[in-house]
């Protein structure tokens, strides 16, 4: 009854999962605990694991349930709001958020590769509003996301996707073609998730090696508004650092002064939260082409302008000039030629004088 529950086949990066349990276990035994999390404690007592290999130091330690608190004040946010809707813990390990979080009323899937929920299955219950999935959310094609098919069953209902500590072992185009996928199969779906910066991860990697574990950390994000370019229709709503912490942890106290002091490591990590909606892309295409047809307007009037003022200037000065030179013609040589010419030509005054103002235009315009 009371034997204990091995964990077996776990790869590298999922045993990570049972550092995050072990570190959420112990913070809820503390007094001046960050969360309350009775349901880590238990798993902990029952799974047969050296935990103390994965004992955390006590900053680190603060700062993972912190970042589990934020995760679950963003899910309690999204079942406020959508009561009945559905969630979908994406590479969940062995963390209970939906005990956390429950409302009565939510439909909660815990995803994660096929060992961890199998590990998950003997320790915890599925039920009607709580279910698990074995599949990998890591996708080489499409194809490979049939597991979207196992929760696409609720038309119109509202998706909140969540994923913590998860998203930083993927590669780009995997990331893409997930993302792309949740887009276009649930309008309006949130996504939240945790990232790092390039020097976060470089700086993780480093000590990765150092502690010569075989996998590494791929994904990172420079901006992170930058799924905003991957496709219309996706909008970056929050984004949550460290630094945004308004209470002083005591624990946290020296990585907080760091942060502080050292923006980018401060902005290094951080929560987002993106609303991923295909309904979104006509409403911001019309307005861009609006946007550009306005713009198109703009450009020209001030080129317009621009041209016509130059042209006004040249005029204004030009002008002038050319009727002096054609008034002093006219005052000086043109009655002597004119009586000249028509001495020579034989013709009347009327005439020659037309004849003579044709010839004159006809030279200012070669000039
Ligand atoms: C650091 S643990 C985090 C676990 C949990 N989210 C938490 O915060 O305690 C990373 C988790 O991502 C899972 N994971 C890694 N690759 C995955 C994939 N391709 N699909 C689904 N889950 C994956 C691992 O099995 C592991 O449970």
């Amino acid at each position: 009854m009371n034997e204990k529950i091995q964990a077996q086949d776990l790869s590298a990066v999922s045993e990570t999962m049972l550092a995050t349990l072990y570190s959420h276990a112990v913070e809820s035994r503390r007094p001046d605990a960050l969360i309350h999390d009775p349901r880590a404690e238990e798993l902990v007592a029952r799974i047969d694991f050296d935990f103390a290999r994965h004992q955390m130091g006590e900053d680190d330690q603060a700062a993972t349930c912190v970042r589990l608190r934020q995760f679950d004040r963003f899910a309690q946010a999204f079942l406020t709001a959508h009561p009945d809707g559905v969630v979908v813990h994406i590479g969940c390990g062995l963390d209970t958020r939906f005990d956390r979080v429950d409302n009565g009323q939510v439909t909660w899937y815990d995803l994660d590769l096929p060992p961890v929920i199998e590990l998950r299955r003997k320790l915890l219950e599925e039920t009607p509003r709580y279910k698990m999935i074995p599949a990998s959310a890591q996708a080489a094609s499409a194809l490979d996301l049939a597991w979207l098919d196992v929760v696409d069953v609720y038309p119109g209902k509202p998706f909140l996707f969540i994923a913590e500590g998860v998203f930083m072992y993927f590669s780009d185009a995997e990331m893409r073609r997930l993302v792309l996928a949740l887009r276009e199969r649930f309008p309006g779906a949130e996504l939240i998730f945790d990232v790092a910066s390039p020097l976060i991860v470089w700086l993780q990697n480093l000590s990765l090696a150092r502690m010569k574990a075989n996998f590494r950390m791929r994904w990172s994000l420079r901006r992170y508004d930058a799924l905003e370019q991957w496709s219309p229709g996706i909008r970056l709503l929050e984004a949550w650092y460290y630094t945004s912490l308004k209470e002083s942890i005591p624990r946290l106290q020296k990585l907080q002064t760091l942060f502080r002091l050292f923006p980018p490591l401060g902005k290094g990590m951080v929560i987002l939260r993106y609303r991923l909606d295909q309904s979104l892309v006509q409403m911001e295409e019309q307005p861009m082409k609006d946007k550009s047809a306005v713009w198109r307007y703009v450009i020209a009037a001030l080129v317009g302008a621009v041209v016509g003022g130059l042209a006004v200037a040249l005029a204004g000065r030009l002008l002038p000039k050319m009727m002096d030179r054609m008034m002093d013609r006219m005052r000086s040589e043109f009655p002597r030629q004119m009586m000249a010419r028509m001495q020579a030509e034989g013709c009347d005054p009327m005439e020659m004088c037309q004849r003579m103002m044709a010839e004159f235009r006809a030279q200012e315009q070669r000039e």
